[in-house]
């Protein structure tokens, strides 16, 4: 945890007085909740299928772009880099700025605490 705070803290440049705030907030019920947002797209759970977009079942410490059988962008199918926690805080936090060219039709999460949470809960549901 503490870990996984000092990484999302470095990602949003946050101060030391700052980090303390997300360590209290991340929260895996929480994040649940935020994930329903990604539920229209994305299942979570091991096996779950593909649906607008791929599975995310250990997504954490996985290889970007390589979910069996769905069907990536250019942009995905050509990325080389491992999901952790500051690169999917960057990724939701700005879909579009992050990768471009991927077809993720998500504005983002604009919320640190909503991505700290999500990211937890991803981190335990898809282990
Ligand atoms: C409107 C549908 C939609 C929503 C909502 C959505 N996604 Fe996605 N997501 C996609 C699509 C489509 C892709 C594949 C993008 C590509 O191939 O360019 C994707 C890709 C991803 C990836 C990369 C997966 C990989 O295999 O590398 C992650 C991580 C991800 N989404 C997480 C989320 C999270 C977390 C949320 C909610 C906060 C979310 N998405 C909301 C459609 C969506």
């Amino acid at each position: 945890m503490i870990h996984r705070t000092l990484v999302l803290a470095a990602a949003f440049g946050l101060t030391v007085a700052g980090m303390t705030g997300v360590a209290n907030a991340a929260d895996v019920e929480a994040g649940e909740k935020v994930f329903k947002k990604c539920k229209a797209c994305h299942t979570i759970e091991a096996g779950g299928k593909n649906k607008i977009g791929p599975n995310l079942h250990g997504i954490l410490g996985s290889e970007a772009g390589t979910v069996e059988g769905f069907k990536y962008s250019k942009a995905f199918k050509e990325a080389s880099f491992t999901w952790d926690e500051t690169e999917l805080a960057k990724y939701l936090a700005d879909p579009k700025g992050y990768l471009k060219g991927n077809k993720m039709a998500f504005p983002g999460l604009k919320k640190e605490e909503d991505l700290a949470n999500v990211i937890a809960y991803m981190s335990d549901a898809g282990s």
